[in-house]
């Protein structure tokens, strides 16, 4: 890594109220000037390690430290040079967006003046000046989002912590939020991200952190996870009930684990290694049991391929 980490956090621990463990021990380096993901599934631990980072929650074990401060001992300084936006929205839907970053300017102590100036240059730089003073009620769930960076913008911080800035937008929104972030990034920020898509950790992410229950179980740019999940999903679809037991059978000796059974969509699904050459063995070996195919596609790895490859089940359920 070139020049010295931005953020660095090292065995992070945290226990809730009531000693559920949320982090075990999570070490994370982010080189400055880049993007970092934190991609895990629900419960992860992602929500409480931003937070933590940005000194908005205690810990209880381990060490940070974030834009030259430490964590622990210096947090008002660490909050000085931070932006951080949350899983939630937290601006006013009643408000215009230029009142709501108004308010953030104020919040800040930046003064009246200041306040308009800077409200001013954040709309005009999320593509926000024409709706400026509209209620955000009526905004786009993309604009929304653009609003929400915008007012974790306010104080120019170096490091900006997102938590989930996509989730529950459309494709095209999501797209709009992306190109804020590179922008931003190009500008000299460091920004941390947590997600839960496999996609968008790929478009955005320089760097990913994979956290599961609590700890971080790889990391490596998103070329490097993908290569370590090795090559893609096959689905196949077949045409009568009666042969969703052979389909799975097939697929699962040529997988080596075994693969998720659709009954209603009457598909079968299984991640290979080797792309191209997996799909004709796999149609070879179908013809040779006799099965008569309807479908059959090769997809991109998923999240749930990444983590059902790293941990050893799939995303959605607790490790047993
Ligand atoms: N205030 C709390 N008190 C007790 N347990 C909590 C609290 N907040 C989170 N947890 C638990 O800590 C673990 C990590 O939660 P966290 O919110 O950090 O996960 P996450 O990766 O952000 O999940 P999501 O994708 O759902 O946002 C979970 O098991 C969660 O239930
Ligand atoms: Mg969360």
């Amino acid at each position: 890594m070139s020049g010295e980490p931005v953020i660095l956090a090292e065995g992070l621990r945290k226990l809730y109220p009531g000693g559920k463990v949320a982090l075990e021990g999570v070490d994370l380096a982010v080189a400055p000037g880049t993007v970092h993901g934190l991609l895990g599934p629900n419960g992860a631990g992602k929500t409480t390690s931003v937070r933590v980072l940005a000194t908005l929650l205690g810990f209880d074990g381990g060490r940070a430290r974030v834009a030259g401060a430490d964590v622990a001992t210096q947090a008002r300084l660490v909050r000085s040079r931070i932006g951080f936006v949350g899983q939630y929205a937290a601006v006013d839907e009643i408000l215009s967006g230029r009142r709501n970053l108004e308010m953030f300017g104020r919040l800040y102590h930046l003064g009246r003046r200041r306040s308009k100036e800077r409200a001013a240059e954040l709309l005009e730089r999320f593509d926000l000046a024409g709706a400026a003073d509209r209620s955000v009620r009526t905004y786009s769930g993309g604009m929304r989002r653009r609003l929400d960076l915008a007012a974790g913008l306010v104080l120019d911080p170096r490091v900006l912590f997102l938590d989930e800035p996509t989730t529950g937008l459309d494709p095209r929104s999501r797209a709009e939020v992306w190109r804020a972030v590179r922008e931003l990034v190009a500008a000299g920020t460091t920004v941390l991200l947590t997600t839960q898509y496999l996609e968008e950790a790929d478009r955005l992410a320089d760097r990913v952190s994979v956290v599961d229950a609590g700890r971080v179980i790889a990391e490596g740019s998103p070329e490097e996870l993908k290569s370590r999940v090795g090559g893609g999903r096959v689905e196949v679809v077949v045409a009568r009930a009666e042969e969703l037991a052979v389909a799975a059978e097939v697929l699962g000796r040529m997988a080596g684990a075994p693969p998720e059974v659709d009954r209603d969509a009457l598909s079968v699904r299984a991640c290979m290694g080797g792309r191209g050459a997996a799909l004709a063995k796999v149609v070879r070996a179908l013809d040779e049991a006799g099965l008569d195919v309807e479908d059959i596609a090769l997809r991109r790895p998923t999240l749930d391929d990444v983590f059902l490859s790293l941990t050893g089940h799939q995303s959605g359920e607790e490790p047993s």
